[in-house]
């Protein structure tokens, strides 16, 4: 049998540097967040899997409802067949998560809670994070799969889904961000604040955000 040990390697290395997995990063972060979210929250995440269960019981603890956005129905009924009754109450949406989203978005005003972790693209990833993000409001939670601050070095994956939407969130002034380098296959968190402090001024200047955060969201759309 030939060993392969580059992949080796990376496994032993994750094994012992990831510190929480998907679903435990779910858990710890809505523990913390919980207190500032709506009383019914919502809760969407894209790209289906075993953080489905975990968002489902941490939705349940906050009165909230859960969708789940994937493009992949057969995966979606293997993951159903196995979790049994730990999904009944999800609202699973199959299709490209951006129509999904769009969806979502034409329903609920405020969402609490977001875990992005679909197509392997900061593209795609970005995008959906468009869709959904006149729907945040103060306190809701965004977490990104393959994601990491721009400094950070030893990682789980190439974190191409962070790699356009983190530094954009820097660069505002309402998102106060922390990396979890050691979290699912590297993660970023992010809190939506009404008061606008947090841009780092690495990137932006507090006085230069007035001239592009009006017009912004409406060139992209
Ligand atoms: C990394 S897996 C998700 C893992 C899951 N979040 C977990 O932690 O267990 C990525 C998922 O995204 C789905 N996906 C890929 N491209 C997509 C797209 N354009 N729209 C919706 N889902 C997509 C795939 O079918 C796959 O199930």
């Amino acid at each position: 049998m030939k060993l392969n040990f580059t992949r080796l390697a990376k496994n032993l290395f994750s094994r012992v540097y990831r510190r929480h997995t998907h679903a435990e990063m779910v858990r710890i972060l809505v523990a913390k967040q919980m207190r500032d979210f709506a009383s019914e929250s919502i809760f969407v995440e894209t790209g289906s899997g075993i953080s489905t269960v975990a968002l489902t019981e941490m939705a349940k603890k906050c009165n909230g409802r859960l969708y789940s956005c994937d493009i992949n129905d057969e995966m979606l009924g293997e993951l159903k067949k196995r979790a049994g009754d730990q999904l009944t109450d999800v609202t699973f949406l199959i299709g490209d998560s951006i129509a999904s989203l769009r969806e979502i978005a034409g329903k609920h005003d405020r969402i609490d809670f977001v875990f992005l972790d679909s197509a392997a693209s900061a593209m795609h990833t970005f995008r959906e994070f468009q869709v959904i993000e006149p729907c945040l409001k103060a306190g809701s939670c965004l977490l990104i799969d393959n994601a990491a601050l721009p400094q950070a070095k030893l990682l789980l994956s190439p974190c191409r889904k962070g790699k356009i939407l983190v530094p954009y969130l820097l660069a505002s002034p309402n998102w106060q961000v922390r990396g979890h380098p050691d979290a699912g296959d590297s993660m970023v968190s992010a809190v939506y604040s009404d008061k606008p402090n947090f841009a780092d001024e690495r990137y932006e200047r507090s006085r230069n955000i007035k001239y592009w955060q009006a017009s912004f969201q409406k060139h992209l759309s």
